[in-house]
Parts: structure tokens; sequence; C-alpha cells
């Protein structure tokens, strides 16, 4: 039998992505898109994120999930693809699989490293299911033509990763995932929502006490340094994450300890002492206001399920 179909449709402009990068960071403030955390050591990191205490998100969502399996797959329905968009190790959509019985799995992650080694392990143990992996950065645009098949999908989109969309590219984003839907009648959404709590609560989350989530942002540096031939200095900077509660989102940055500077295609970045580079933001949503959001996406059918005990859901759109 063949092995997973892999499509590489990262590097498709190589110096766009560059000039794109240089643009952030010589800008004031500075800025680094959220998606070079995903290196091999940070998508690592980001795995031992997800079993902190502080970080509630994943384990909210995984029993949510549990509980109330069998009523979202009857609402989703059987024999989909399975379209799992930031699949990363594929983990959360394995436990699925089995109820929703897809005809083909495809996984889309940035992380080429991630889904290849997660396909690879799949294999064996869903014989008969066609495998699929796309690395490509969707944070720009979700390009899946030639990918999907005519078959009705199911976009699976967990872990609260819209929140790193604002709320304007989360509608657009997900209008683009409503007219793949309508191409295929039978077709629908599932995802994961953050929602708004206490600050305490959501400061803790995105700034550890054992210090993850800090080696998780400054990764972004040492990764940098690696790809495009950097010199950040990366014991130069420290970790700021905290919930911004007048714009509903958690925000990264990366302050820097001292005065420093640093060469980028021949031009000089100095950073003042203090100075932060913005690294990520995590928007979280009341349910109403994402369910709005899911309509002005175009999406009419809408089922909701809350987690027990903390502000998290779960929505089904069709
Ligand atoms: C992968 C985007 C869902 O926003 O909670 C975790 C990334 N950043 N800790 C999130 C993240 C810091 C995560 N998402």
């Amino acid at each position: 039998m063949d092995g997973p179909l892999l499509i590489d449709r990262l590097a498709f402009d190589p110096e766009a992505e560059r000039r794109e990068l240089m643009a952030g960071l010589l800008r004031e403030p500075a800025s680094i898109p959220p998606k070079y955390f995903y290196d091999e050591l940070g998508c690592a990191i980001y795995g031992a994120i997800c079993r902190l205490p502080e970080y509630y998100p994943t384990r909210t969502e995984v029993e949510l999930f549990q509980a109330r399996r069998l009523e979202i797959a009857q609402a989703i329905g059987p024999g989909r693809q399975f379209v799992d968009l930031g699949a990363g190790d594929c983990c959360k959509a394995k436990g699925w699989l089995p109820f929703l019985e897809p005809t083909r799995y495809v996984a889309v992650d940035i992380a080429m490293h991630e889904i290849a080694a997660a396909l690879e392990r799949m294999a064996p143990d869903f014989p008969g299911l066609e495998l699929a992996g796309v690395a490509t950065d969707f944070s720009r645009a979700l390009e899946l033509d030639g990918v999907l098949t005519e078959s009705p999908a199911l976009f699976f989109y967990p872990g609260s990763s819209i929140g790193n969309f604002t709320p304007v590219e989360a509608r657009s984003f997900l209008a683009r995932v409503h007219r793949y839907c309508v191409a295929r009648p039978g077709s629908s959404l599932l995802i994961g929502v953050d929602g708004k709590k206490d600050k305490s609560l959501l400061d803790a989350a995105y700034d550890d006490a054992l210090g993850i989530t800090a080696a998780f942002n400054r990764n972004a540096l040492r990764h940098l340094n690696a790809k495009f031939g950097l010199g950040f200095d990366v014991n130069g900077f420290s970790h700021v994450g905290f919930y911004n509660e007048a714009e509903g989102r958690i925000e990264m940055h990366l302050e820097s300890l001292r005065e420093q500077s640093l060469l980028l295609d021949g031009q000089e970045r100095r950073f003042a002492a203090g100075e932060r580079i913005h690294t990520e933001n995590s928007y979280k949503y009341a349910p109403d206001e994402f369910e709005a959001v899911l309509r002005d996406a175009g999406f009419g059918s809408i089922r909701r399920w809350d987690a027990a005990g903390v502000a998290y859901s779960v929505f089904h759109a069709a």
C-alpha cells in the first residue's frame, strides 16, 4: 500500500516571506508572526504547554469532546473527508475517527515534520483510511483546491487556534471555510473556542510557573536565527504574556532586557531596554460573540456545547 500523500505548499514565495518578516521587525512596535513558534523544538514545547496545570484549553476541550462524542458525531454525520486544520501531532483527530468513519483524513499544518511523522505513525492503525498531509501557511490563505475531493467535508479546527486571528480576520477565514462547505453539500465545521474569563486564570495560562510558555515564546528568536540567519541574542529578551481585557485577547511579547541592536538585511534595528516585540494575540470570545462571527461568515445552522467549570465552547456549524 502507498504511504501517506504529502503536499508541500510552504515556501511558495520565500523572498516575500523574508520581506514580510523583516518589515515586521523594522516596524515600531516590532512584531513576529506566531507561525514562527512552530519549528520542531517549538512543537515539542507546545506539547509541554498542553500538559501544564495552568494551561486549561487543551485539557478542557479533550474532556468536552469525550463527554459529548456521540452527540457531536451525530450532528456531523459519517463518511465525510476529515480536514484537520492545524493538525500538529494529529492526536485530537484520532479520537474522532472511529466515531465519524471518514472517507479520508487530510492533515493541514505549517509544521511539515509534525504531520509527516504523525501520519506515518497513524498509517498502521487505520488501514483502509486514505491519509494525506498538506504543509501550508493557512494564516495567509486557506488554499485547498486540488487537495479536497468533491465529497462532503468536516473542517476540524480545535484548540482555539482561531484566536490567533483578529475577529475580522477570523470572519474572513471562516467565510472561506464556509465557501468550501457550500460547494460540498453536507459539509460542516467543528471548532473549539476559548472563552473570556477571569484575568488571573488567563494570565497564569500564558505565563506559567515553570517558564515553559516563556521558552515557547523565546524559541521564536532561536528559530528565526536558524531559518533566516539572524543574530538575535535569545538571552537578551524576556517573556511577557498577559490578558488585555479591553481588547479581549492574550498578548505575548518579547521584551528587550537591555539596549541592543541587530542587522536585518543590511538595516540596523535598535531595541531600547524595555522595548517589546509583539509575538502573538490569542483572542477570547464570549459564546454569543463567536456565534455572531460564525453567522457573519455565512453559517446558518449552529450548535454549541459548553465545558463544565471553565469558559470554553465547541461549535458545530453548517
Ligand atoms: C495554539 C494558538 C491555540 O493561543 O493558546 C499557547 C498558542 N501560545 N501558549 C493559544 C499558545 C501560548 C495557543 N494556540
